[in-house]
């Protein structure tokens, strides 16, 4: 399986999966619409890897569009990675979210099957778990979603599990992120939203560099170890180099794998190993709640590895030096 296609190739995760693969000898196209990604990114990844990519600055859902790569380009295989991801915009704007995570999953999958490829990696999300009943949270548990962001994670796996079904030539793998956190060693490529992030990391990244004057802890009265939220950080090359085991063990079927590290950290945890290993203060308050938040989550990988070898590597002082070292260098 040589050509891969990447949707959504210019993002955060998108990225970081583009340089593995091309480190393990894949050829990449990259799909992007630049809806929530600069076109800047291209190069730099050509910069790390050394490598021309082709890129087509398409919207996924648009089919004619996918018709021409597909076309022009042998696609052995595909990991789809496009989507909106903001689960609180998700929350004022379903349709929007809706429309567009799963038109363009549709999209997708009816022009794969026109060109008979197959293969598909699909980029899903442990808040397809909702608020789980124990922990490390395993596979087999039961999904339920309180978000329409995560309602689309949940609604494509239906899907493909749909489509297999239909047609069992389909080789199908379903990857739920944790929290992907940190950036690429060079610091050329990393997570750096445009507007006030969402997420903590970016977040903490951004007062850091004092863009934003303090971070508010959204809640210290979890059940957790000091009062706030937990969850499972993974370094998203890590993340990315999942993907290339999942590619390199697809075997006909649907599969899915928990991608974290099976440790929690808190965010007070994080807040102050970043603080530690960076030298910088991360001034901060404790606000209410943020409505939808869970007390903890993170990941069983037993069956990652045992079925495609996978064992994060990188710990959380790496994350924070990386994520660190990328704001640092792309901050004026
Ligand atoms: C982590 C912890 C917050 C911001 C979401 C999606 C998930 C994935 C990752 C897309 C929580 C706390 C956060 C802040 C804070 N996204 N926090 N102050 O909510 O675990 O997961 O993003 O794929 O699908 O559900 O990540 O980084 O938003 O929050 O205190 O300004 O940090 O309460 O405990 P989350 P997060």
């Amino acid at each position: 399986m040589k050509k891969i296609l990447v949707t959504g190739g210019l993002g955060f995760i998108g990225s970081h999966t583009v340089v593995e693969l091309i480190n393990n000898k894949y050829d990449v196209v990259i799909i992007d619409n630049l809806s929530n990604s600069n076109i800047d990114v291209l190069n730099k990844l050509e910069t790390i890897t050394g490598r021309k990519i082709s890129f087509y600055q398409e919207d996924v859902s648009n089919k004619e569009a996918l018709r021409k790569i597909f076309a022009q380009e042998k696609i052995n295989g595909v990991i789809h990675f496009a989507g909106y991801k903001a689960v609180g915009e998700s929350v004022s704007k379903p349709l929007m979210y809706y429309r567009n995570n799963i038109d363009s999953t549709l999209s997708l999958l009816e022009v794969m099957e026109e060109y008979e490829c197959y293969n598909l990696i699909f980029s899903s999300s442990a808040t397809v778990y909702g608020n789980p009943k124990s922990l490390p949270i395993k596979e087999d548990f039961s999904l339920s979603t309180t978000n329409p962001y995560g309602t689309t994670k949940l609604f494509i796996e239906h899907i493909l599990n749909d489509v297999y079904i239909s047609n069992n030539k389909w080789n199908i793998t379903i990857l739920r992120y944790f929290n992907p956190i940190g950036a690429h060693k060079s610091g050329l490529i990393g997570e750096n939203p445009r507007d006030i992030p969402n997420n903590l990391m970016p977040y903490i990244m951004k007062v850091a560099t004092k863009e934003l004057d303090e971070l508010k802890v959204f809640g210290n009265d979890y059940h957790t170890s000091d009062g706030t939220g937990v969850r499972d950080y993974i370094h998203v090359v890590d993340l990315a180099y999942g993907h290339v085991l999942a590619l390199k063990n697809s075997i006909s079927g649907v599969k899915i794998y928990n991608l974290g590290t099976g440790k929690g950290t808190s965010v007070l945890e994080l807040l102050h190993t970043f603080e530690r290993v960076n030298g910088v203060k991360i001034p901060y308050r404790i606000v209410e709640r943020r409505p939808g938040d869970i007390d903890a989550c993170f990941a069983s990988c037993d069956k990652a590895f045992k079925e495609l070898g996978f064992k994060a590597k990188h710990n959380i002082e790496e994350m924070c030096l990386d994520a660190y070292n990328f704001i640092k260098k792309n901050t004026n």
